[in-house]
């Protein structure tokens, strides 16, 4: 494994759960692969591509099969940026907590960015979609305030950890772990609890990872 990107969804820097869960995954990672290269999208200090009318056009030429030129292929600068980040990287390790039971905008946006066709996916003669994303592998860490475990309560308000199991996995990305540290805000017990019980499935994650 050559490059890892570590791609961080929450703005919390060292207060944030999610990455005390993280930094156990990397820990263990790193010994695992003491050479691979460990890069760090920290999406809240990036100032992304907005989603302009040139970027957008851009994107239905791709999907009508043709190629970007001129102003369009100027506009889409940016997005090509980020595109051949992701793609240069052989796994990723998402960092999220859980907002209003999806994710944080600023990680649905850099989704936005990088999904696009002739990149991530494209749409075979049949119809069908086909992931160009291949032969790469995910963890995704999350952690929320509220329990939403299978058989939960709550379970069924997790529209997280199947939107991104399903937007990769049309990119192609079909290999993904999910460390979920939950509940987090019912109270200081229960939260430390959580918490080392996702340390714990990082730490076995990176293991066979
Ligand atoms: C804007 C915002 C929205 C949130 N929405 C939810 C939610 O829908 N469900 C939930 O259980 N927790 C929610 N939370 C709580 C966080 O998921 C939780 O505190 C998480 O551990 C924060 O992760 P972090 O410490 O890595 O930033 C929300 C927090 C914020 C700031």
């Amino acid at each position: 494994m050559k490059k890892l990107l570590h791609i961080i969804a929450s703005p919390r820097g060292e207060d944030s759960r999610t990455l005390k869960v993280s930094r156990v995954f990397l820990d263990n990672f790193r010994k695992r692969y003491p050479a691979c290269n460990i890069e760090e999208l920290k999406l809240f200090e990036e100032k992304l591509q907005p989603l302009t009318v040139k970027i957008v056009s851009g994107k239905y030429v791709l999907l009508g099969g043709g190629d970007l030129a001129g102003e369009l292929k100027a506009a889409w600068n940016n997005v090509e940026i980020y595109i051949k980040q992701f793609l240069s990287a052989d796994a990723y390790l998402v960092s999220t907590p859980m907002w209003n039971f999806g994710i944080p905008y600023k990680l649905k946006h850099y989704i936005d960015i990088i999904v696009q066709p002739k990149y991530l996916f494209r749409y075979t003669s049949t119809g069908a979609v086909e992931g160009l994303a291949k032969n790469k592998k995910m963890i995704v860490v999350t952690s929320r305030g509220g329990d939403y475990s299978p058989g939960s309560p709550s379970a069924s308000y997790d529209f997280q950890m199947p939107y991104l199991r399903a937007i990769f996995g049309m990119c192609g990305i079909t290999d993904i772990t999910f460390v979920n540290a939950q509940p987090m805000d019912t109270g200081k017990d229960t939260a430390e609890k959580a918490i080392t019980k996702a340390k714990e499935e990082a730490r076995r994650a990176a293991d066979s990872f």
